[in-house]
């Protein structure tokens, strides 16, 4: 994560983890302000972080008590989900960002840590978004919480959205060069992917994107191997597949997906496998390390190999932590305002009578008062209202402006009230059904 926020514009000033061996690999490649210790020594930690006054606080806290591979019985590392939201209730960052398995958003442990960050005053963002969609060929689904203070809840989702690309990315597309059925584009941002296949839309070029190819891009130890079988073989969960196209995103990657596959798989390949597990390439760890978006040169030595392979499990892709990252910099910069949800249209037609210039025109002023507040969302109406007095640029309008904007956030945070089922009935059912459900 930090690597990928690094990338979106962050400057990270200090980093824990109570894993000698990881803290080491983070150093070699990050900085040395990295430490060991003990997140639940709350005494000793916390006025530590107050002391550096962060803007952000960002953790992905033990997932093992809450992830479909563990036991799901919620033990001690189930309690650092709630050391990481007291922490940043006593040192109260602006930001904080969270990730973990999407099965801890219903456990105790975060519905305790949830509640104290709401108490704390922060709105709340928390959805789950696929790493394949976000610059890694992994179907690697988590959870994401984003607070900020004083927002409404769901205040950074659809800016979230819309940062994802539209397709998923195939593994064809990270090692498709190794065939030379691509080309090299030199990437806009350091880290940005520079090799394109000729089958996809190609970036856009621009005069600094004709240089040549670093060494960096050349073909990898395996990576031909890879692209030759058109395959490969993860450990699958359970029953399910483990042969893989290099035209699919690789599965969530696990400490154990590297491995070879076991007798019972080649006795009994999965019937969806599109060769035998015994044609389907190995990952190699350099491999797998970039599936989970580390770049080609990261410094894992003085680690364990076993070691390795457990920290690469453990990382958020650097992809999806940059797009995170660069999500939270534009809205904190006032560059991004959320989108208008749901049927807000329909409503002010059917229940305020509005005609189609009269709904254009309540949508485009709740953009523009949402603009001028800098894409802030606020948890009431009157709070959203003074802030709106308080903008300089607010108060140079003409009164009918100002009160036409005015008038437009009421309608919307009226909508937003209505009670949700009920919206949902009105909008999907047939009158009858919809007197009765109201
Ligand atoms: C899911 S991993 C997250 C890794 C890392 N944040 C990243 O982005 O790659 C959870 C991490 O929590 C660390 N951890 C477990 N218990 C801890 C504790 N009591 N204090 C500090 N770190 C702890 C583990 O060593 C592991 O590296």
């Amino acid at each position: 994560m930090s690597l990928g926020l690094k990338r979106a514009g962050f400057e990270v000033v200090a980093a824990y983890d109570s894993w000698q061996a990881a803290v080491d690999v983070y150093r070699q490649n990050l900085g040395g302000f990295v430490r060991v210790a003990d997140l639940k020594d709350i005494f000793r930690i916390a006025p530590e972080i107050v002391a550096q006054r962060p803007d952000m606080i960002v953790g992905g806290p033990p997932c093992q008590d809450f992830s479909t591979a563990g036991e799901r019985i919620e033990g001690e590392r189930a309690g650092l989900t709630r050391a990481f939201a007291m922490l940043v209730c006593i040192v109260r960052p602006r930001w904080f960002l969270m990730e973990n398995v999407p099965l801890a958003a219903r456990s105790d442990a975060w519905r305790d840590a949830r509640a104290m960050l709401v108490k704390a005053g922060y709105g709340l963002t928390e959805t789950t978004l696929n790493a394949t969609y976000y610059g890694v060929p992994q179907t690697r689904k988590r959870l994401f919480v984003v607070g900020r203070l004083g927002e409404a809840d769901a205040f950074l989702e659809s800016a979230l959205a819309a940062a994802r690309s539209p397709e998923k990315m195939p593994m064809r597309a990270m090692f498709g060069e190794a065939l030379g059925g691509c080309y090299y584009a030199h990437p806009r941002h350091p880290g940005k992917r520079g090799v394109w296949s000729v089958d996809e839309p190609a970036p856009t070029m621009r005069g600094s994107s004709r240089r040549p190819m670093p060494a960096t891009y050349q073909p990898r130890p395996g990576d031909t191997a890879l692209v030759e079988a058109g395959a490969f073989f993860t450990r699958p969960y359970h029953d399910g597949r483990g042969v893989r196209s290099l035209d699919e995103p690789a599965p969530a990657v696990v400490r154990t997906t590297r491995e070879r596959p076991r007798q019972s798989h080649l006795d009994r390949p999965h019937p969806a496998d599109s060769v035998h597990p015994a044609k389907a390439a190995v990952l190699t760890q350099e491999q797998v390390s970039r599936i989970q978006g580390f770049p080609i040169g990261w410094d894992w030595s003085g680690a364990a190999v076993r070691d390795v392979d457990q920290m690469i499990a453990n990382a958020v892709p650097a992809p999806l932590a940059e797009a995170i990252g660069r999500t939270i910099l534009a809205r904190e910069a006032g560059e991004s305002i959320p989108e208008i949800q749901g049927r807000f249209g329909q409503w002010l037609r059917r229940s305020k009578g509005f005609n189609g210039q009269a709904v254009r025109n309540g949508k485009s002023r709740v953009n523009r008062a949402r603009r001028l507040l800098g894409g802030r969302t606020f948890p009431d109406l009157a709070g959203e209202l003074a802030a709106l007095d308080a903008v300089e640029a607010f108060a140079a309008l003409p009164t009918g402006t100002r009160s036409d904007l005015r008038k437009a956030l009421r309608l919307y945070r009226e909508w937003q009230e209505q009670p949700k089922g009920r919206r949902k009935v009105k909008a999907v059912l047939p009158a009858a059904v919809e007197a009765v459900a109201a």
